[in-house]
């Protein structure tokens, strides 16, 4: 599953190389003699775009943000309206709210992504943006979303924070909108402790996004930094050289991540789906991230039994539903207090999205499971059924 399952010495090592090659700078910018010239959070950066096959790729703090920062680079203000789903983490509307916009929710479906149907009854004239969120490793369909968002002229942002390596049709999902974020905090698929990307081939939004997480600093290269060019003014909300050393480590990593997950993932799978009780989650396409297995059951009362009965064996469950208060809207009451639009009705407002998350198993899919593991993992689920 994470990124934190492999860390080892190859991280260690891309740590120490700034203190015995840069002289322990551990800024981004800057101090060129005594760093040698080695900048990382630029190498790291330069190092995504290409993985994934963008033009350009901003390192951040955060995935929330990454978020908050490409919204603004797209024009997104006070009263704007911004689409986004019901199953998320809180960070997607949080990131809407600071910026002073509204956000609208729309249901998910059984790939519990934004259901497109529901996306396209709910733009309205003050529409600016839409933000599908691929969650725990499923891509969203992204045919459809993109058909919608071209027929209203209304752009995409990817909130791919849960998806960095999963692919929809042959293309990193992350990378199907005008601009995709990304997280690189201690639960994704790889990490630099905390951390965020911005992912776009629009030169201007990356300007602007790169300006405005440095306080405007343009790194206009004929300048020192003091005297730098600026247009706009920005926050700091810059990546250090320590998460990019080991981001750049972990990177290395990902293509081994996602074959692992996808192995083990399919070996439960496949040692499960006899169970009629058991209905798996839709996958968009074929390229999901596998790092979750996701099955829904009967009823919540089902759910809420095999939840205990994993726990008692000694099996992780991933969110869902052990955590669903930090991801389902409709247990938002801290946030929708302040939203008028669903400060009544957000309890009961969708209901179809909570059919779904309130009979959801996510098994957690780690690379390092061993076959005893995984047979332990599939043998127990099937035996609850016994
Ligand atoms: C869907 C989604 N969006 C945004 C975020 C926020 O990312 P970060 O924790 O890096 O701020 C997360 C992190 O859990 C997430 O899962």
């Amino acid at each position: 599953m994470p990124g934190w399952e492999l860390i080892n010495n190859r991280e260690k090592r891309e740590l120490n190389s700034i203190f015995e090659k840069s002289n322990g700078v551990m800024f981004a910018h800057a101090f060129e003699k005594r760093r040698n010239n080695i900048f990382r959070v630029r190498k790291f950066e330069k190092a995504v775009a290409k993985f994934l096959g963008v033009r350009y790729c901003l390192a951040t703090t955060s995935g929330t943000m990454a978020q908050f920062i490409a919204m603004k680079a797209m024009g997104v203000k006070q009263g704007d309206e911004v689409i986004t789903q019901s199953f998320t983490f809180v960070a997607t509307v949080e990131a809407i709210l600071l910026l002073g916009a509204k956000p609208v929710i729309s249901n998910v479906d059984d790939s519990l992504n934004m259901s497109p149907k529901d996306l396209e009854k709910l733009i309205s004239k003050k529409t600016k943006l839409i933000i599908p969120v691929p969650m725990l490793g499923n891509p969203c369909d992204m045919k459809k979303i993109t058909e919608i968002s071209k027929k209203y002229k209304i752009p995409i942002l990817e909130d791919a924070c849960e998806s960095l390596g999963a692919k929809y049709k042959k293309k990193f999902v992350g990378t199907h909108g005008k601009v995709g974020v990304y997280s690189l905090d201690f639960a994704k698929t790889i990490t630099t402790g905390e951390g965020g990307l911005i992912v776009t081939n629009d030169k201007n939004i990356y300007k602007h996004c790169m300006e405005f997480h440095d306080h405007g600093h343009e790194n206009n290269k004929t300048r020192p930094r003091g005297k730098d060019t600026r247009t706009i003014w920005g926050l700091n909300l810059r990546m250090t050289e320590l998460q990019a050393a080991v981001g750049l480590a972990q990177l290395r990593k990902l293509n081994f991540i996602r074959k692992k997950n996808k192995i083990n993932k399919n070996f439960i799978k496949n040692k499960i789906k006899f169970n009629k009780q058991i209905e798996f989650r839709r996958i968009n396409g074929d390229g999901d991230l596998s790092d979750t297995l996701i099955f829904f059951l009967k009823n919540k009362k089902i759910a809420s039994k095999m939840e205990n009965y994993l726990i008692k064996n000694k099996i992780g469950i991933k969110n869902l539903p052990n955590a669903i208060d930090w991801h389902f809207a409709g247990n938002w009451s801290h946030i929708f207090r302040h939203v008028s639009l669903y400060k009544k009705n957000f309890r009961t407002k969708w209901n179809k999205s909570r059919n779904y998350l309130e009979r959801a198993i996510a098994i957690p899919i780690f690379v390092k499971y061993s076959y005893k593991d995984l047979n332990h993992i599939s043998n127990k689920i099937n035996s609850f059924f016994k």
